[in-house]
């Protein structure tokens, strides 16, 4: 009897032991690689570093500066083909399927179907964090492209109204102009004026025309004449910047239209972001509108925590991660300061500012009625390759090395054909 119990005694001890060995082996840490490091982005950030410190996880910073994360995306491959994942990484739509479908995320279903994240993540995000059956990435919010960023008292004192159409907006650019401001805070980066170009796409040719030229990648779209108008319109937009717009950030070019130095900007709801650190409210200090004559559509990118294979002891640290950014708290919280709107369809939008609101009704409004569309300079519309070959086509147009629309509308087409 006592030798029984002795053995028992030992194997549960052995046992016990084995259980704290591994927790206490369990990595209490986050490590994340991300491009959120201006002013509105960081506070985003805090958000959720907040709510992991409150359970215990230490965060290990990896930011790589870059809006679009385009240098972000370069460190990550480096990263994966040294073999040392990160615990999570900020991903946008086709990057995510590339990885996963490159063997190296984990598998995160156990805890989506725990948290029926199947039922509260809208399919269009789905679509883009679950490979084969699996959940690979967490979805942390929904942004959207395509949005005026306007300074008020800069709109009240030129006396300007809400641009329904192209040519209302180019009024208005005029407007600013004769008033010696400067119209169009633009950052002249390949993924700025893409993300730009995206609206204007939509506005020049209405949502199918957006859907098939850059979702669906129909060659007779992308070489029609619409697509030619399109660059017609850009040609015309880009004389409103001023004259040191090239390499400049993003945030800084929010921070113009914040000052009142410039009248508008045009780009996804980060720069909301940039608004409410800097202590900014709705229709008092700046408008959000849609981008002229896209009003009804959405064209959204989502931040997506790509989740890797990491080794066990990591797994507690990205289940944590996973549950965190898919709580409804959190989905409000981070989502308010960061300027977009919750990846998940029953977050209350109570604590969304005037934009928000409207943001979260526009996005559901569009789900419904069949014209949400994937960015495709933000990783929504095609994969990596051919996002790319369109960055570099509108840049060379923005910059003068491409000089008319026609050749535009050519390089596109070949450019995509061989990303293909
Ligand atoms: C991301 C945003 C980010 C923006 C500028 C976009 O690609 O989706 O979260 O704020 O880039 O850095």
């Amino acid at each position: 009897m006592t030798k029984f119990l002795t053995t028992t005694s030992v194997i549960a001890l052995a046992l016990a032991g084995a259980v704290t060995a591994a927790r206490a082996a369990d990595v209490k840490e986050v490590q994340m690689l991300h491009w959120w490091t201006s002013g509105g982005e960081a506070a985003a950030l805090n958000v959720l570093k907040g709510d992991l410190a409150k359970e215990g996880f230490a965060w290990k910073d990896v930011p790589v500066a870059g809006g679009g994360g385009d240098a972000a995306m370069t460190a990550l491959k480096a990263m994966v083909a040294a073999g040392t994942y990160p615990t999570a990484s900020q991903m946008l739509g086709y990057t995510v399927l590339d990885y996963a479908a490159a063997g190296v995320m984990g598998d995160l279903t156990e805890t989506a179907v725990k948290e029926g994240w199947d039922k509260s993540v809208p399919a269009a995000l789905q679509k883009f964090s679950v490979y084969d059956g699996k959940w690979v990435a967490a979805p942390v919010n929904v942004h959207s492209v395509n949005w005026l960023w306007i300074n008020k008292a800069v709109m009240d004192k030129i006396g300007g109204t809400e641009p329904k159409s192209f040519e209302d907006l180019i009024a208005l650019l005029e407007k600013a102009k004769a008033a010696g401001v400067i119209p169009l805070a633009l950052g002249g980066q390949n993924w700025q004026e893409a993300t730009m170009f995206d609206s204007i796409v939509l506005s020049t040719g209405g949502p199918e025309f957006y859907k098939k030229a850059f979702n669906e990648l129909d060659e007779d779209s992308l070489k029609s004449d619409t697509m030619k108008k399109s660059f017609d319109n850009l040609g015309q937009i880009i004389k409103y910047v001023d004259p040191n717009f090239s390499g400049r950030d993003w945030n800084l070019a929010t921070a113009m239209v914040i000052k009142g130095d410039a009248l508008v900007q045009v780009m996804g709801d980060w720069a909301k972001g940039e608004f409410v650190a800097a202590k900014k409210t709705p229709d008092t200090d700046f408008l959000c509108y849609r981008f002229p004559g896209t009003d009804g559509s959405v064209i959204y990118n989502s931040d997506m925590f790509g989740m890797f294979n990491v080794p066990d002891d990591q797994k507690a640290a990205q289940v944590a991660l996973a549950t965190a950014t898919l709580s409804k708290s959190f989905q409000s919280a981070f989502n308010v300061v960061k300027g977009s709107v919750p990846a998940r369809t029953d977050v209350p939008d109570t604590d969304f500012d005037a934009c928000g609101k409207k943001g979260i009704a526009d996005l559901k409004a569009a789900n419904d009625g069949g014209t949400l569309f994937g960015s495709l300079a933000q990783g929504y519309g095609a994969p990596p390759a051919v996002a790319n070959a369109y960055k570099d086509v509108v840049t060379k147009f923005v910059h003068g090395q491409i000089t008319s629309s026609d050749q535009a509308v050519e390089e596109l087409v070949k450019a995509i054909d061989d990303a293909k």
